[in-house]
């Protein structure tokens, strides 16, 4: 038995996410621009981020979001630096905790386990972990002469990048890629892939066995 395993029938609408960023919030605004098109039932209800004055926490208030910063600078350790985040989490009912450019540890604890999900601008186990994120992921990329990159989706562990991946697509690297053009390439399958993982999760249609994820179509 998988503690807090993923719903098997379909839950309660609209699905209520919360967000944890750190910077520009580009994931956070897909998914609202998803829930505005009625792609994604879904309501966000809060969104944290690991620093100060980003521009994913202005998106938030502007979209009427309660947010607040738990500045990972302020913590001298992951564990007191988790205790806050999850106090700014407990006032809210979540059913999912949606990584989006979070480039802190969160550890999902009991209560979250197998609720958080993460992307990732890379095709896992490859080019993630401490130290990959954003722009460095698609630069190692690049350097290493791969032809194909791509992004991931997965359920979060207590490990970076780590955990049974939900869905991954890969995009070709192209002879004059820039790390700009790459990510750009990268950033347009996030934006199909997360929503998509968040719906298969509301459907029930997700189980995880050991390190797998199957999907029930
Ligand atoms: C996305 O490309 C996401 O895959 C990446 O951060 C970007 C989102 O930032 N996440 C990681 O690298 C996690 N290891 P934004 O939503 O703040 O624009």
């Amino acid at each position: 038995m998988v503690p807090n395993a993923p719903p098997t029938a379909p839950i309660q609408r609209p699905v209520r996410l919360a967000v944890l960023l750190s910077g520009g919030g580009t994931t956070l605004q897909n998914l609202l621009d998803e829930i505005a098109a009625e792609r994604l039932e879904a309501e966000i209800v809060v969104v944290v981020s690991s620093r100060a004055e980003v521009k994913g926490l202005r998106r938030a208030s502007d979209a009427g979001i309660d947010s607040s910063a738990v500045p990972r600078k302020s913590f001298s350790d992951g564990t007191s630096f988790n205790d806050s985040l999850h106090k700014a989490l407990d006032p809210y009912p979540i059913d999912l905790v949606i990584l989006a450019g979070f480039m802190s540890l969160f550890e999902p604890r009991e209560k979250y386990r197998n609720r958080v999900l993460n992307i990732h601008p890379g095709l896992i186990p490859a080019f993630c972990g401490p130290g990959f994120y954003g722009e460095r992921v698609h630069r190692a990329v690049l350097e290493s002469g791969v032809k194909v990159s791509g992004c991931t989706v997965h359920f979060a562990d207590d490990q970076y990048d780590h955990g049974p991946i939900v869905l991954q697509e890969a995009v070709p690297v192209a002879e004059d890629d820039t790390t700009d053009s790459l990510a750009a390439r990268v950033h347009e399958a996030e934006n199909r892939l997360y929503p998509e993982a968040i719906r298969l999760w509301t459907n029930g249609q997700l189980t995880i066995d050991g390190q797998r994820v199957r999907i029930r179509r």
